[in-house]
């Protein structure tokens, strides 16, 4: 039996974007950001994995066919993985689902990754601003 994700609505978002974040660096920036108060847009849901190299294209477009409007990973720097080489399959595995999209002619820009260090909160806070204003030019994601 298929399981569907249902993603709570957040007041002011009109659009939802899932981020998955590696539980080392993207999540250690994410809860320097929330103890800074730094706030993400409405639009952003979060699920913490132990790796980028857990997200499988599946999930990604699963993501997009069960709501959302973007989806996109965090993860450590390229060559600094905790598992060594999780982020180097994750960019793979987006580039894979980007060019799905594209093929049935869903744009591409709406799954992205990107990677940054534990202490960068800046950088985890610019890749979730970067991705809802990417989405919020976008037209809502048509599922039929
Ligand atoms: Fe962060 Fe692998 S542990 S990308």
């Amino acid at each position: 039996m298929e399981e569907r994700i249902e993603l709570p609505e957040a007041e002011g978002a009109e659009r939802k974007i899932v981020g998955f974040f590696c539980r080392e660096c993207a999540y250690a920036a994410a809860d320097a950001t929330g103890n800074a108060r730094v706030s993400l847009p409405p639009t952003i849901r979060s699920v913490l994995v132990p790796c980028t190299g857990r997200v499988s294209p599946l999930h990604l477009l699963k993501a997009l066919a069960d709501g959302a409007d973007g989806v996109y990973i965090a993860g450590c720097l390229v060559g600094q993985c905790h598992y060594r080489e999780g982020n180097l399959y994750a960019l793979d595995r987006i580039e894979f689902a980007r060019a799905l999209l594209e093929s049935v002619g869903v744009e591409p820009e709406r799954v992205r990754m990107f990677t940054m260090s534990a202490a960068d909160s800046p950088k985890f806070v610019e890749a979730a601003r970067k991705m809802h204003e990417t989405i919020s030019n976008l037209p809502p994601l048509q599922r039929k």
